[in-house]
């Protein structure tokens, strides 16, 4: 199901998962994808792409970006707004160069615990995309396409509703750890080869379809490619004789 990402619709920081990429390519991907995602927090991708082809320009490197000045990176990302994201964005590189040879770290958990900015859903995002990590993203839009999907009725900011839909983000990067997607009783949710290397796939589908299909006031069932298995969209088919059954 989340093999639509392979189409890049335009995003310059999306490209294919390479299982035999070597440490400094890997970082380097890890830069770019960081790069990307801090723009995309609060911002369109049509809006990001231009401003992170530019900023790829002057800084293609993390050092690059480590060896600028503030006034140099918020010229950089005038129009974009909220401009701390920009100057967490050098302080995290300056960091990764002083404390850990020009990359940032190779893991989630180093890198939410110590690059400035850099928060769960970031990491999550980075380290699956970059380094085929399988570990969870949860965004809003993620937040609302689980909980319809697991048909969760519970207080949407709870600790104990967060617990329950980051464990269904991890499921989602973990499934590939049954052959086929397939489990005793359980329905395929995918009929692919499903690897590690997956992980950022999924990730970037979920981000997607949360964004673009799976909307606040339209979701757009038909086009999403969980429909089969969305707990909200079959309950959505009961009759209200059968909606009142329940209750
Ligand atoms: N929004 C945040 N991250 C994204 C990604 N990798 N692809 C598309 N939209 C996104």
């Amino acid at each position: 199901w989340y093999k639509t990402v392979r189409d890049t619709r335009g995003m310059p920081w999306r490209r294919p998962y390479d299982a035999n990429l070597g440490p400094e390519e890997r970082a380097q991907r890890a830069y770019e994808v960081w790069i990307s995602e801090i723009m995309l927090q609060q911002t369109q991708v049509a809006t990001v792409i231009p401003y992170y082809n530019r900023w790829m320009l002057k800084f293609p490197t993390i050092r690059d970006l480590a060896e600028a000045t503030i006034d140099e990176v918020n010229a950089l990302w005038k129009g974009l707004g909220y401009y701390s994201r920009a100057s967490r964005l050098l302080a995290g590189a300056q960091k990764a160069v002083k404390q850990y040879g020009a990359k940032l770290p190779d893991n989630a958990k180093d890198m939410e615990a110590n690059i400035p900015g850099i928060g769960r859903y970031s990491a999550g995002a980075i380290c699956s995309i970059a380094y085929g990590e399988q570990v969870p993203v949860l965004d809003g839009n993620v937040h609302r396409l689980l909980s319809r999907f697991l048909a969760l009725h519970a207080p949407p900011k709870a600790k104990s509703t967060l617990d329950v839909l980051w464990a269904g983000a991890r499921t989602m990067v973990e499934i590939d750890n049954v052959p086929n997607g397939a489990q005793a009783g359980v329905e395929s949710l995918d009929s692919g080869p499903q690897s590690p290397q997956y992980a950022g796939d999924i990730n970037q589908a979920l981000i997607e379809l949360g964004s673009t299909v799976c909307k606040v006031r339209e979701p757009n069932c038909d086009s999403c490619p969980l429909q089969l298995w969305c707990s909200a969209y079959q309950n959505s088919k009961l009759t209200a004789e059968e909606k009142s059954n329940r209750i």
